[in-house]
C-alpha cells in the first residue's frame, strides 16, 4: 500500500518528512543509522500509540497532525525492501553513509533524492554506485529543506514553523524508468506546498548553491586582518559587511556564473538556474530589502538578516575571537566550495577571487583542500573529506556532467 519510502536521518527535518509522508498515505520507513536514534525514535513512537505528532503551522492556522510510520530502523535491509524513493533529509557529510548502506537495495529505476542535496551531491551518488548503476537510478537534488522546523519532542513531536513557498531543484532521469513520476511523487508526499519547481541540468544545484559564497566570502572579510585581539562582542553577520567584502562576493558568484556558462555553452547543457548573487537576493528576498543600490547594502538592509552574529568563542577572558569550527567553515568548504573549484579546473575556467577565499579558508581548517605547489589544483591531502568531483576519480567533462548525459 503507497509509495515505499524510506526517510534517511532523525533530525528535526527528517521527522516532518516521515509523518507528512505518512499522512500523505506513503509506507515510510524511517531509517538512522547514526548512534541510538532508531531505537530512541521507537521507544518515543511505541509510548505514544505508535503515533508521531505534526504541529504544523501555515497562513496563519495551526493543525494538529498525527502520522503513523511504516517502521524506524537502523536496518537498511528492513528499510530499503523494495524501495522506490530514497529522501535524504541529513546535513550533506551523512550522505554518504546511507548511500552505501542501502546500495544493496538500491536498484535500476530507484529514485534517490537529496533534499536538500547540498553541492556536491551527483557526484557522490555516481561514486558510491559507479557509473553503471547511477545511470539507471533517477536523482532528484533540491536547493533547500521545505520548512523551517524544529523537534519538540524526540522520535514523538515535530513542528513546522514555517513552509517555503516554492523550492528549486533539478531531476536527472536514469535509463531505467523509475517505478514513481519522481515530481509528481515528491509533491504529494509533501503535500500542496513547497511547489516544486525542478529545471535544468543536476549540476545547477551545486553550482547555484549561495552557502558556498555568501558564508565564506563574510568569512573572509570580516577575519582575512584580523590583528588577532579577541573582541567585546561578535560582529554582526551581515549587517557587518563592507562594500569590499560585497565587491568579493560579487565577483566569486561572477567567476561561478561564468562557469554556468562555459559548461552551457560548450555542451549544451541548461545551467539557467545558477543566478547571480545579487539577483538571487532579490528573488528570495527583494521584499525584505530596504536599500538595494549595491550587493553590499541589500544585505546590510534585509530585514530577516537583523541580528544573526558571527560565529566566535569566547575565551576565559570574556572576549570574542572567530569560530573556525563552525559550519560555514566545515560545511560549506568541503560540501560547497571545494567543488565549485573542482568544477572549474575540469572545464579550465580560473577563478582567482575563488582561490583566495579557499586559501585562506583551508588554511583556518588546517586542512589541505587545493594544493598550493600543484597550482592550486584540487588534489590536497584533505580531498577524501570533500565531495568534489577529483575525490571520486571524475576528472572529465564526460564524468562531471554525469551519466546519462542529459
Ligand atoms: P538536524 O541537525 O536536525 O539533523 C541532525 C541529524 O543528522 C541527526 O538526527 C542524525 O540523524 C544525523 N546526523 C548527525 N550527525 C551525524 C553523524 N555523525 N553521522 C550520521 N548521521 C548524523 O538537521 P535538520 O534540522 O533536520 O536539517 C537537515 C538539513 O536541512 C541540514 O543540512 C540543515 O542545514 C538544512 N536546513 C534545516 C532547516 C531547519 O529548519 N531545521 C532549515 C533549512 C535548512
Amino acid at each position: 500500500s503507497g509509495v515505499k519510502v524510506v526517510i534517511c536521518g532523525g533530525g528535526n527535518g527528517a521527522h516532518v518528512a516521515a509523518g507528512l509522508a505518512a499522512l500523505n498515505g506513503a509506507d515510510v520507513r524511517m531509517m538512522s543509522t547514526f548512534s541510538d536514534e532508531a531505537e530512541r525514535i521507537s521507544a518515543a513512537l511505541a509510548a505514544n500509540n505508535g503515533l508521531l505528532r505534526v504541529t504544523y503551522t501555515d497562513a496563519g492556522t495551526t493543525k494538529e497532525l498525527d502520522a503513523k510510520l511504516s517502521v524506524v530502523t537502523k536496518d537498511p535491509a528492513v528499510a530499503g525492501k523494495d524501495v522506490d524513493l530514497i529522501l535524504l533529509v541529513v546535513p550533506a557529510f551523512a550522505h554518504a553513509g546511507y548511500l552505501r548502506a542501502l546500495l544493496p537495495n538500491i536498484t535500476p529505476g530507484t529514485v534517490i533524492c537529496g533534499m536538500p542535496g547540498s553541492p556536491g551531491f551527483p557526484f557522490e551518488v555516481d561514486g558510491i554506485l559507479g557509473p553503471e548503476l547511477s545511470a539507471q537510478v533517477t536523482l532528484m537534488d533540491w536547493a533547500t529543506l521545505p520548512w523551517a522546523c524544529r523537534l519538540l519532542e524526540f522520535g514523538r513531536h515535530v513542528e513546522v514553523l514555517g513552509t517555503k513557498e516554492s523550492m528549486r531543484g533539478s531531476v536527472r532521469l536514469g535509463t531505467v524508468p523509475s517505478r514513481v513520476d519522481p515530481v509528481p511523487c515528491l509533491q504529494s508526499l509533501l503535500g500542496q506546498r513547497p511547489v516544486l519547481n525542478a529545471s535544468g541540468h543536476i549540476l545547477g544545484i551545486t553550482l547555484g548553491s549561495v552557502n558556498q559564497i555568501v558564508h565564506l566570502a563574510v568569512m573572509y572579510g570580516q577575519w582575512y586582518n584580523w590583528d588577532g585581539k579577541g573582541l567585546p562582542e561578535s560582529p554582526l553577520f551581515y549587517q557587518g559587511i563592507n562594500e569590499e567584502t560585497g565587491s568579493l562576493l560579487n565577483s566569486m558568484s561572477a567567476e561561478i556564473c561564468a562557469l554556468a556558462k562555459k559548461i552551457s555553452d560548450t555542451q549544451g547543457v541548461d545551467l539557467k538556474s545558477v543566478l547571480h548573487i545579487y539577483d538571487w537576493y532579490m528573488d528570495c528576498y527583494g521584499k525584505d530589502i530596504s536599500d538595494k543600490s549595491t550587493l553590499a547594502t541589500s544585505m546590510r538592509t534585509n530585514a530577516s538578516y537583523r541580528g544573526l552574529r558571527h560565529p566566535t568563542v569566547v575565551g576565559e577572558d570574556g572576549l570574542h575571537r572567530p569560530n573556525y569550527g563552525y559550519r560555514y567553515m566545515t560545511e560549506d568548504v568541503p560540501f560547497g566550495l571545494v567543488i565549485t573549484k573542482g568544477i572549474a579546473e575540469i572545464f579550465q575556467l580560473p577563478t582567482p577571487n575563488i582561490d583566495r577565499v579557499l586559501a585562506w579558508s583551508q588554511k583556518q581548517m588546517g586542512k589541505e583542500f587545493v594544493r598550493e605547489s600543484a597550482g592550486g589544483r584540487v588534489c590536497g591531502s584533505d580531498i577524501g573529506m570533500t565531495r568534489a568531483p577529483q575525490r571520486y576519480g571524475l576528472t572529465t567533462v564526460e564524468q562531471v556532467l554525469g551519466v546519462p548525459k542529459q
